[in-house]
């Protein structure tokens, strides 16, 4: 079971503002008019809180039912879905907008690349995806109030290989906010 399940909306209290402007910041470039998927969306605090009202449609992924439950009371007119980021691939229709804000890194290398390539499916020619992992290769733990949690980056070189083969392009790579490596590519037209 996820340990995401335990922590639930006690999550909140303890997560920051930190990754809305970055989020945002990719919709200002798309326009309003866009769908946008969120993978790992969590308690939808504050991320899906803030940018789902100004899209189309939004929908957050998550395999955690209680993170859901709490999206579900924090996110209005958001819809989500319980699924592992793997599964992507079932979810009908094409995509302007595809991120991952401090989650796809949770799963291991293999499981990242499946998501990619269902991401890279699933985005409209020039939609974008952008995500969050260690600009090194590596494989660490991190923690979630008592919980341990594990995190795995292929590093910055083979993640733009592998999505260049996936027809991605590179728009950059930079620290962010909190530290966190932000990757942002576009899918090929
Ligand atoms: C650190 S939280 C980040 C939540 C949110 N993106 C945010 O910025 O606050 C990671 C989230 O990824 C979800 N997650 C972890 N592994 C997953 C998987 N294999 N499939 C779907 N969601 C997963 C967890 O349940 C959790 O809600």
């Amino acid at each position: 079971m996820s340990i995401y399940n335990k922590v639930g909306s006690t999550y909140d209290s303890a997560r920051s503002k930190i990754g809305i402007k970055d989020i945002l910041h990719e919709v200002e470039i798309l326009g309003n008019e866009i769908k946008v998927l969120d993978l790992g969306c969590g308690t939808g605090h504050p991320i899906a809180k803030a940018v789902s009202p100004n899209v189309k449609e939004y929908c957050g992924i998550d395999n955690s039912q209680s993170m859901l439950d709490a999206y579900l009371k924090n996110v209005q007119n958001a819809d989500c879905k319980l699924l592992e980021m793997p599964d992507i691939k079932q979810i009908p229709g094409e995509w302007d907008f595809i991120f991952s804000w401090g989650a796809i890194c949770h799963l291991p290398i293999e499981q990242q690349k499946k998501t990619m390539a269902a991401v890279s499916k699933l985005l409209k020619p020039g939609g974008r995806f952008l995500f969050t992992s260690g600009k090194e290769m590596d494989k660490c733990t991190g923690t979630v109030g008592k919980y341990t949690v594990h995190h795995y980056s292929m590093g910055r070189s083979a993640y733009i290989g592998f999505l260049t083969a996936q027809r991605m392009e590179l728009v950059d790579t930079r620290f962010s906010e909190g530290d966190f490596y932000v990757y942002k590519f576009r899918k090929s037209t």
